[in-house]
């Protein structure tokens, strides 16, 4: 007898009873990472700060880290600020959650945190650089302000670590 068979409610994911794990009855969460301006230019701009390793290998060291936690990832990366918003709000009712680096526009953007308010889906916002150690005008981040974690400084690592911080919620 089961949650199926016993006359009761039917329900799409059954508590989970000894030998079964939880696991294999939730589906698998759907993650946003989205990237901005100057981030396919990973490996070329400024390698002192961002290191030598290029976008496309961040792309694969995302979804290597994101198999290994058992998420699904879709990673874009656009220079539109416009995009960007409309991404934010295509998310909603197809995704679980945002990781975003939103680079240049985390100090400039209201309408990136709008977006991400309006879709109210867990955000959390990645620097591969120390933000806060940099020039004052990079220690102000509007999109931050709707994210729930930060994680800067810790280079292609911060993606894994916004990745882990989502399987927590
Ligand atoms: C960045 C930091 C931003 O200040 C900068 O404009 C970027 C990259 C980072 O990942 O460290 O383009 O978001």
């Amino acid at each position: 007898m089961n949650s199926f068979t016993d006359g009761g409610t039917p329900t799409a994911h059954p508590r989970p009873t000894a030998g079964r794990r939880r696991h294999t009855l939730l589906p698998m969460k759907n993650i946003l990472v989205l990237n901005g301006p100057n981030l396919n230019m990973l490996g070329i701009r400024e390698p002192n700060i961002y290191g030598k390793q290029d976008y496309p290998t961040l792309v694969a060291f995302i979804q290597e880290a994101a198999a290994k936690l058992g998420l699904a990832v879709d990673v874009r990366q656009s220079n539109h600020e416009g995009v960007l918003v409309d991404w934010i709000q295509e998310a909603l009712g197809k995704f679980d959650g945002i990781v975003i680096n939103p680079a240049a526009y985390t100090h400039t953007s209201v309408a990136i945190l709008d977006a991400l308010k309006a879709v109210a889906l867990p955000a959390v916002e990645v620097h591969l650089s120390d933000v806060s150690a940099r020039e004052p005008f990079r220690h102000v981040s509007y999109a931050g302000m709707a994210c729930r974690k930060t994680f800067a400084g810790h280079g292609f690592d911060g993606y894994r670590l916004a990745l882990e911080y989502l399987t927590t919620l």
